[in-house]
């Protein structure tokens, strides 16, 4: 059972239905937050606010889509009208998806842009009027290791979590002039709908979302600028993204046919 004070952080989070966010609402519940639940599908969302309660976490559930901002203005003055400022954003809502020259899908492609960067902006402009008003705030971005290097069974969604860090890094300054500051967060493989589907030729090592959640609840509290997740990411994908390019592509002319069964 969680108890909590009236004066115990509010934080929004998006793509809390499933997965990361799911798991990381749990986690932030236990911690003590009260907190504000957005994701597209009601039943999913209802079932989560419903576990949360239950614990003794104060909760409110609002159902909107990151790819439509009205949606999302409305979730924020529900959650607001039910449990006060919002003091931090999570926008941990996102899609993923492979592509390769064979069927680049640019229906899919353009549907991560829209939700993994345009939506992240939208979800931090809902909340951004009452942050400014107040002169504080927290944004936390997921974005990906994945957007560290083009990788090339996704490059979509290496295009997409790359944009969204950039994004984030540009948006930093202005924001911290204001008293909001950006933490980037960037898991490494996590099992969830995004990665469950993967074709891997090979068994793939990934955290479990309650896994994830615990480095994320530690980012979320300690407000880092950047952070990577489990430490083997930040080692692998650390090294990739500092190599010189042209042994980068000579790396990924040889691992790129070979990890996935699909067509390369
Ligand atoms: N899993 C990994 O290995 C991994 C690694 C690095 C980063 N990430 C990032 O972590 C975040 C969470 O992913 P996950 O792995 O937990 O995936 P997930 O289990 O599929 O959860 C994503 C959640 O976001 C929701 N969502 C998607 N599009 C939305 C929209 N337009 N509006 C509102 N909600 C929407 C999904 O709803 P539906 O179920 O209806 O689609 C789902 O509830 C994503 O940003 C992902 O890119 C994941």
């Amino acid at each position: 059972m969680t108890f909590q004070s009236k004066n115990a952080p509010v934080l929004m989070l998006t793509g809390a239905a499933h997965g990361i966010g799911r798991a990381t609402t749990h986690a932030l519940a236990d911690h003590g937050f009260r907190l504000g639940l957005v994701d597209r599908a009601r039943e999913p969302l209802e079932q989560v606010a419903e576990q949360l309660r239950a614990k003794g976490c104060s909760v409110v559930s609002a159902v909107a889509d990151v790819k439509d901002s009205e949606s999302l203005h409305r979730a924020v003055a529900a959650i607001e009208s039910g449990l006060g400022p919002v003091e931090t954003l999570v926008a941990c809502a996102g899609v993923g998806g492979l592509s390769s020259a064979t069927n680049l899908d640019i229906p899919a492609f353009r549907d991560m842009l829209e939700i993994n960067v345009l939506g992240v902006a939208r979800s931090i402009e809902a909340v951004l009027p009452g942050m400014f008003a107040r002169g504080s705030g927290h944004i936390v971005g997921i974005s990906s290791v994945a957007g560290y290097r083009g990788l090339p069974w996704m490059p979509g969604y290496s295009a997409s979590k790359a944009a969204l860090t950039t994004y984030l890094e540009g948006l930093r300054p202005s924001l911290k002039r204001r008293g909001v500051s950006i933490t980037t967060v960037y898991p490494g493989f996590v099992r969830t709908a995004i990665t469950q589907d993967t074709p891997f030729r090979k068994p793939v090592k990934m955290l479990e979302p309650d896994q994830a959640a615990k480095s994320l609840v530690r980012a979320i509290v300690r407000k880092p600028r950047d952070f990577v997740f489990p430490f083997s990411a930040a080692v692998g994908m650390g090294f990739l993204k500092k190599v010189p390019n042209r042994m980068f592509d000579w790396m990924m002319d040889r691992a790129g046919p070979q990890a996935l069964t699909t067509e390369f």
